[in-house]
């Protein structure tokens, strides 16, 4: 059974005629068609009504722009996707066959290291994923190879906040290390310095700082974590790395940011991951992962590639993957420059902590966070609003075409429920000004409700 086997539409007959109406426009319709969905077709159809029929039936997804939901890139420039059909057929693992790809990765990888302050920029060990959590899992592999390499024996495990993204879980799972997650505690949405060092012992890998939460947008106090763990190893003997999951914030605290220390200005962090395709401004799917120093990163993990008489690193999951996006991720650094990148995140900021401030001023809802470090909040209703909830408010938004997810926070807080806004380079203030009338459309309909109608079970997906 396939894995998305739950959300499959029921399987029509094989050979049920399609409906498809025959126009002058479009004669090609003129045949009965029918669209294979469980077995092929017996015969090869034009390329054109392939295309059209696929196109036509992708029209029921939603509209990408105004999917709030996602944290990953829905509008690039078009040269940007000029240059990606370009490559489609690149594969980035050919670094022999094309070692201008290869160097270009080399490159990004460079220009990260630099944007995060690693000790020696070009002599950062790095590498392309395909987005946040296959880069997670090779940081949480090198973790564990680092400890196992010292350890006496016992399980490992990983110290983070229950607030981590589900890729932590699945590393976890996958490669068999204690999950040592510290719950959400009243209004602490995130984890603490004090508690993730309660959590070590002589048997953690790492402890994950996210910058920032999935849930909200807030960022961990990483500093305050790597001062705790310095006192930890003063008192205990104990090195714990960590790492900082900066699947969204990688790409804004740099430029928005630049005095927060949460990268590699502290020596304590070992590795970083992001996401190319969230605040990277790329396309799915692309993410980066590095480590400070060459030696953080156990070389019998690594393979290497000869090309062009150098030697190209290779650590990943997958073998085979596109090279377009990594080239996108360069075209967009040279595009943007910091200060590019810089206005568009500022301006994404701008517009979120502006939506937030709007939706506060209605004082039907409450902000758990206000989008002023990830462009990213989080907001339920105010404690006096008992005829309608957050998932009352997702359904009646999504009448309008908007996708805003609404959710429980995880364990010690799944009493609150939350709407949550991803503000996205291309999301103006005049589509944030359009969002605001549709909710206040919609807000005089909720309120004449007895009760509220939705409940967890029409919960989105919010990762
Ligand atoms: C903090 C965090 N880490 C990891 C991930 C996984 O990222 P990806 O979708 O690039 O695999 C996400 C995705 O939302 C995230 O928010």
């Amino acid at each position: 059974m396939p894995l998305h086997a739950g959300k499959q539409p029921e399987p029509r007959p094989r050979h049920r005629a399609g409906n498809i109406v025959a126009t002058a426009a479009n004669p090609d319709f003129g045949r009965e068609l029918t669209l294979p969905v469980a077995a092929l077709g017996p015969d090869p159809v034009p390329a054109a009504v392939a295309y059209q029929l696929i196109h036509d039936e992708l029209l029921l997804d939603g509209n990408a722009a105004l999917n709030l939901a996602t944290f990953v890139t829905t509008w690039m420039e078009p040269q940007a996707g000029v240059l990606m059909a370009e490559c489609a057929d690149k594969n980035m693992i050919d670094k022999d066959e094309y070692p201008l790809t290869a160097e270009i990765e080399r490159r990004c990888v460079a220009i990260l290291a630099d944007l995060w302050h690693a000790p020696d920029a070009m002599e950062t060990v790095g590498c392309s994923t395909t987005g946040s959590s296959e880069a997670g899992m090779l940081a949480g592999l090198a973790l564990k190879r680092r400890w196992a390499k010292s350890s006496m024996g016992g399980k490992p495990n990983l110290v983070m906040g229950g607030n981590v993204q589900v890729c932590w879980e699945k590393f976890c799972n996958y490669w068999e290390v204690e999950p040592r997650l510290v719950p959400m505690a009243g209004d602490r949405f995130h984890l603490s310095a004090q508690e993730a060092v309660a959590r070590c012992d002589e048997n953690t890998i790492g402890v994950v700082a996210v910058l920032g939460s999935t849930f909200d947008g807030s960022y961990e106090p990483v500093a305050e974590i790597a001062k705790a763990l310095d006192d930890l190893q003063q008192n205990r003997g104990w090195d714990i790395p960590i790492h900082v999951d900066g699947a969204s914030g990688g790409m804004i605290a740099p430029f928005l940011d630049p005095d927060l220390v949460w990268d590699f200005r502290l020596p304590r962090v070992a590795s970083i991951n992001t996401s190319g395709h969230k605040y990277g401004l790329v396309y799915p799917g692309v993410g980066w992962v590095l480590w400070r120093e060459k030696h953080l990163l156990p070389e019998d993990l690594v393979f290497n590639v000869n090309y062009l008489g150098g030697s190209m690193p290779t650590f990943a999951l997958n073998f085979s993957r596109p090279g377009a996006e990594v080239i996108a991720q360069y075209y967009m650094f040279l595009r943007l420059g910091r200060e590019g990148f810089r206005a568009v995140q500022q301006a994404s900021r701008d517009v979120a902590t502006y939506l937030s401030g709007k939706i506060a001023d209605t004082g039907e809802f409450q902000l758990v966070s206000r989008g002023d470090e990830l462009p990213v909040f989080a907001f339920t209703t105010a404690p006096d609003v008992t005829a309608y909830n957050v998932f009352d408010v997702s359904r009646a938004l999504r009448e309008r075409g908007w996708l805003v997810p609404a959710y429980t926070f995880p364990k010690n807080r799944t009493d609150l429920a939350v709407l949550r806004i991803v503000v996205r380079n291309g999301f103006s203030h005049d589509m944030a000004d359009l969002l605001l009338a549709d909710l206040a459309r919609a807000l005089p309909e909720l309120r004449k409700q007895p009760k509220p109608v939705h409940g967890t079970a029409d919960e989105s997906f919010h990762h």
